[in-house]
This record gives structure tokens, C-alpha cells and sequence, in this order.
């Protein structure tokens, strides 16, 4: 017998690798969200659009069939979405509903495990104060004090999920993501990281040009290839541990710096220019200590591999769309 899974927020960049990967496995499985993967179903047996807001909406797609749910299903954006403050009521409301409505099918179906993506923002602010020295360990969560209203909604999350482990038998995984990347991610329109937002300004200045980055460009981040991330959720989901665990690479870098790593993976001469803009904790690393011991596996792959196939793949993005774009004028 296949297994089955549900993936909630499949239309997204990680539910979408994530789908591509149960199906290798052999899986069975259903897609939902409110929009269709623009890259394709990536497989997926069943796909069903619809607001998971909506309570009738979960009912229908969580079914007591499954073997797995993972939920990925959230309003999630990098800096330029979640740390201006505009989408903090809409955030919070969309994403807490999401979480309680999948949640309660899931007692209801009585499915025997599921998976929630949390966040390394739901870290406190007071340990990612010094760029070159920031603290991610899972034990350094509380006292709670994250430094965005998405951190905090992710916070009452992993809460959510654990009560219902704990009252409702409903085995849960729970993984703390810190900054996926790759092929297939959000790279414009505002929603979009560091590493494609930067890829994106890197590949559309011409050659001596200057591309801007927000902050003074000493902050400090870890970025993780989504297929490290899908592997560690897999890995995660097999196990006997509930989590909240990292999944992030260890390569601590600063902004500046993989602006240079971009810029030299492009072959082209082009100088940085910090301006203002939104730059959320001073700094932020992965500490895959626990997940190590848990595991036994963290992501090894060097941030630089992951960056060039993103790279390659955001310039063929922006052909494409500016080749739309000359049709319709
Ligand atoms: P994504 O935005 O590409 O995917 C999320 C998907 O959820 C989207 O396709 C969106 O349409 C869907 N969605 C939103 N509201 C919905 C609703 N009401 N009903 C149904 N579907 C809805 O984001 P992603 O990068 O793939 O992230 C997946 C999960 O991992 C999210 O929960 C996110 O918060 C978490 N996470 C991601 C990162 C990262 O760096 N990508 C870091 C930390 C945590
Ligand atoms: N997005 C973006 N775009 N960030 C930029 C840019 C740019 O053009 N230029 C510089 N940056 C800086 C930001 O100011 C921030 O300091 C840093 O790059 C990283 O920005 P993001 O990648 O957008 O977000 P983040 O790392 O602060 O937070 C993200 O990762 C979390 C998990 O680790 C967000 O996506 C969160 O939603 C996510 O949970």
C-alpha cells in the first residue's frame, strides 16, 4: 500500500520540492492552496485549491486516509514583506488560522502524524544582536521575545502543535527553518529573500553597474539549499523526535559579502551601495548541534553550490519574463 500525504501550501516553493520528493518516494499524494505551483503540480495525484481560512476547506482535504499531513501553508515573505509591520494583523490572523483549522481535521481524521514548518524568527531578538555572534539553539528560545509578529505567530504554533500532541495523541514534527533558497522560490514581486532578491538585482544590472542592498550589509545570515531542507524535513518526519529542531546550514555570511559571492558567480564588475531598508536581527545562524545528535545528519552542502544553480536558473526567469513583457508591448 502507498502511503498518503496531504501538503498544505503546495503551491509554494518548499511544499512544491516537497511534493516532487514524496513522489519519488512513492507516495500518494494530495496538493492544496490557494493557488496552483507556477512550475507545475510537480506530481501531485490530486491537487485542490482553496483558502485554508476556511474551515469546510480543511474538512474536505483532510481526509481519514492519510498517513501524513505537512503543513507549509502560511502568509510568508522575506524582510521586505514581514519586517516593514504593514502585514502584521494579516500575518498573524492568516497564518494562526491556517494552523487551527488543519490542526482540528487532523484530530477529527484522528491522522496519525503531521509536520509544521516553524521559523528561526520565533528566535529572540536579544540574542541576534551582534552580527558575529548570534545565538539559534533550540533551548535559547525563551524567555520569548522574537523580533516580528511572524516570529510570534510561528511561536504559537509550535505551542499549537504541541498541545494537540499532547492531548490528542497526534504524533508532530516540528522543524525551526532558518532562510531556504533555490530554484522555484519567490523572486520578485516583494515577497522575496535576500538570495533571489539579490540574484534578481545582480542579473539585471548590466555589467559596471551598482546594485543596491538594504542595511548597512554587516548583518549576518545562513542560508540553506531547499533540497537540504526537504531532506532534513523528510529525515525529521521518519524519526522518533518531535522537534522544534533547526534545519539550516551552519555558513554564517554577511549581506555584503554574498553580494559579492553573487556578483562573482556572474562574472560581472558591479559595485554595492547600502541604502535604508527593512534588515530584521543583526544577525542569525543555524546550530545544528541537536539536530545532529537527533538525527545524526545536518546539511553539508557549501552555500556557493546552491547559489550558482539559483543563479542560473533566476537569469533564465528574467528572460522569460522580459521576453513576455517586449509580446505584450
Ligand atoms: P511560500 O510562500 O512559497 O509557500 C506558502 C504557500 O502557502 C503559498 O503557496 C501560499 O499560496 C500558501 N497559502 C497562504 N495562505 C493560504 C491559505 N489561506 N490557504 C491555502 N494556502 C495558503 O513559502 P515557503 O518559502 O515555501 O515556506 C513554506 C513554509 O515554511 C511557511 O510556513 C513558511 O513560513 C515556512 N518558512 C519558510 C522559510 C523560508 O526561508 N522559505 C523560513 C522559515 C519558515
Ligand atoms: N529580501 C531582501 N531583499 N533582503 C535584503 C535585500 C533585498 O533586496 N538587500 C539586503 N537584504 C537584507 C535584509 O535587510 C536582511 O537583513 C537580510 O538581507 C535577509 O533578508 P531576508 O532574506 O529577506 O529575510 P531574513 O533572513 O531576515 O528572514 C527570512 O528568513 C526567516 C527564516 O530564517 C524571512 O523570510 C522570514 O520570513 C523567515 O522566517
Amino acid at each position: 500500500m502507498k502511503k498518503k500525504a496531504l501538503v498544505c501550501g503546495a503551491g509554494g516553493f518548499i511544499g512544491g520540492h516537497l511534493v516532487s520528493r514524496l513522489k519519488k518516494e512513492g507516495y500518494w499524494v494530495r496538493s492544496t492552496d490557494l493557488k496552483e505551483n507556477e512550475y507545475g503540480n510537480n506530481g501531485a495525484d490530486e491537487m485542490i485549491l482553496g483558502d485554508l481560512r476556511n474551515p469546510e476547506l480543511a474538512a474536505a482535504v483532510v481526509t481519514s486516509d492519510l498517513d501524513e499531513i505537512y503543513q507549509l501553508a502560511a502568509d510568508m515573505g522575506g524582510a521586505g514583506f514581514v519586517f516593514t509591520g504593514e502585514h502584521d494583523a494579516a500575518i498573524m490572523h492568516n497564518s494562526a488560522t491556517i494552523n487551527l483549522n488543519v490542526l482540528e481535521e487532523a484530530k477529527n481524521k484522528k491522522i496519525p502524524k503531521i509536520f509544521y514548518s516553524s521559523s528561526a524568527c520565533m528566535y529572540p531578538e536579544y540574542n541576534q544582536l551582534d552580527p558575529d555572534n548570534p545565538t539559534c539553539s533550540e533551548d535559547s528560545a525563551y524567555p520569548a521575545a522574537p523580533d516580528s509578529e511572524y516570529g510570534w505567530e510561528k511561536l504559537f504554533s509550535e505551542r499549537l502543535f504541541l498541545s494537540y500532541q499532547r492531548n490528542h495523541g497526534i504524533q508532530v514534527r516540528i522543524a525551526r527553518f532558518h532562510n531556504i533558497f533555490g530554484p522555484m522560490g519567490t523572486w520578485t514581486g516583494g515577497r522575496e529573500k535576500a538570495p533571489a532578491a539579490v540574484c534578481r538585482k545582480v542579473a539585471e544590472t548590466p555589467d559596471g553597474g551598482i546594485i543596491e542592498i538594504w542595511g548597512d550589509g554587516r548583518q549576518t545570515r545562513s542560508f540553506l539549499i531547499v533540497d537540504e531542507c526537504v531532506e532534513g524535513i523528510r529525515r525529521l518526519m521518519n524519526s522518533n523526535f518531535s522537534g522544534p529542531v533547526n534545519i539550516g546550514s551552519e555558513e554564517m555570511i554577511t549581506i555584503n559579502d554574498f553580494a559579492k559571492m553573487v556578483i562573482g558567480i556572474s562574472g560581472k564588475k558591479l559595485s554595492i551601495k547600502n541604502i535604508p531598508g527593512p534588515t530584521g536581527v543583526r544577525g542569525r545562524n543555524s546550530d545544528n548541534t541537536l539536530i545532529k545528535e537527533k538525527l545524526n545528519w545536518a546539511p553539508t552542502q557549501p552555500l556557493k553550490n546552491g547559489v550558482k544553480k539559483t543563479y542560473i536558473w533566476i537569469t533564465e526567469q528574467l528572460k522569460v519574463s522580459n521576453k513576455r513583457h517586449s509580446i505584450i508591448h
